[in-house]
């Protein structure tokens, strides 16, 4: 699919009509269309992102269609559907199921870029743009060994449980790949243990990404693994969703000594709270605000005819650092063409100077809040 959509660029060209703003590329007259598919409202991220992106589309003269399929796969493909026929110029898409969702894109012709979670098994995809899952699952499992010392822990082993993000969500086991990248040494040498001996990426996965789901499993590791005030010592969580669940299990029922080390990812507001309440030790912290304006500024090149490639890192560098990438996600069908952007730890330490002081959140009541 690459191809399929830069005739279209290139005949945009040889009009004479590149622009930078939407309402210029294809005539004054014709606003360009963008449609943004999104998998939930219910996961607080992907409404910070869909309205970053929506207000800088809309900004700059393009009409938005933003969807939210409620984390449904079949839904997500009708709305799709719907949306495309709305003629949009470009589809930005976010899957539910990055696996089935390639059924609806089989016979798009726009092009299409893969936000944040890779689109599998279709051509119909120009461009992916993510932040380095697999670092985010690395810098989890850096934080643990650093923060507990593990090098050089003597006797002394560590209870573990892993909480893993959605299976249907590619990025889940670049995270959970991260992660054993760095514990599974520790893990096999004994120094950390898995008391409920769930421990590969089927078995700790959480679908949907859900906190119930993610609260009902550890309030069952708890009862069965952890009697008698059994510590458990760390909650490898993939992001900040599911650790939610993994604090109100603990909060609820937890007899243990010492609250365990919580992982997270996003920034999501609740955990902020929790972090700040030492109830969550860290957090995988990704700019949407950063991801979604990379994403705005490479669809405006797309939509210009362009095909950017590793130029645009340097034309982007004043959002943020972002890296090209054409050997690291294969989709299963071609290996996708990827910006992507660094992501990096938050702590109660650190929080202020990476989310206060760059303005992406501020404080409200000594809780932090996102800035829109
Ligand atoms: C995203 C995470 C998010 C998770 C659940 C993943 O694809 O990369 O940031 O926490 O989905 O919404």
């Amino acid at each position: 699919m690459k191809k399929k959509w830069m005739v279209l660029g290139l005949c945009g060209i040889l009009a004479g009509v590149l622009s930078t703003g939407c309402e210029n590329i294809g005539g004054p007259e014709k606003k360009k269309v963008i449609a943004i598919a999104m998998p939930s409202q219910t996961l607080e991220r992907w409404n910070r992102d869909g309205s970053f992106m929506k207000k800088a589309f809309e900004n700059d003269g393009c009409k938005v269609i933003l969807n939210y399929s409620d984390n449904d796969p079949v839904r997500q493909q009708k709305d799709i559907e719907r949306m495309l026929e709305e003629k949009p110029d470009i589809l930005i898409v976010t899957a539910v199921d990055c696996e089935s969702i390639s059924e609806v894109l089989k016979d798009v012709k726009i092009p299409v870029i893969s936000y944040d979670r890779l689109l599998r098994n279709t051509d119909t995809v120009s461009y992916y743009v993510s932040y380095d899952n697999y670092k985010v699952g690395k810098l989890q499992g850096d934080y643990i060994i650093d923060a507990l010392n593990l090098g050089s822990t003597g006797k002394k082993t560590f209870n573990m449980e892993i909480m893993q993000g959605d299976p249907a969500d590619n990025n889940a086991l670049y995270y959970y790949n991260g992660a054993m990248n760095s514990l599974k040494k520790f893990i096999d040498g004994g120094v950390i243990k898995v008391p409920s001996g769930q421990l590969s990426y089927t078995q700790t996965g959480i679908s949907g990404w859900d906190t119930a789901r993610a609260r009902e499993r550890m309030q069952n590791i708890l009862k069965k693994n952890y009697k008698k005030g059994k510590n458990l010592d760390i909650a490898l969580c993939a992001n900040d969703s599911t650790a939610l669940g993994v604090t109100q299990a603990l909060v609820a029922g937890y007899k243990g000594e010492k609250f365990p080390l919580i992982t997270g990812q996003d920034g999501d507001e609740e955990n902020l709270k929790n972090l700040l309440e030492d109830k969550q030790s860290m957090t995988v912290y990704k700019s949407l605000k950063k991801e979604g304006l990379v994403t705005y500024e490479l669809a405006k090149q797309i939509l210009s005819g362009k095909e950017p490639g590793a130029n645009f890192c340097k034309q982007v560098k004043e959002i943020c650092e972002v890296s090209f990438n054409i050997e690291s996600y294969d989709n299963g069908v071609f290996k996708v063409p990827s910006f992507l952007l660094t992501p990096q730890v938050v702590t109660k330490k650190n929080y202020k100077q990476v989310l206060l002081d760059t303005g992406e959140y501020k404080e409200r009541d000594g809780y932090l809040e996102a800035v829109e």
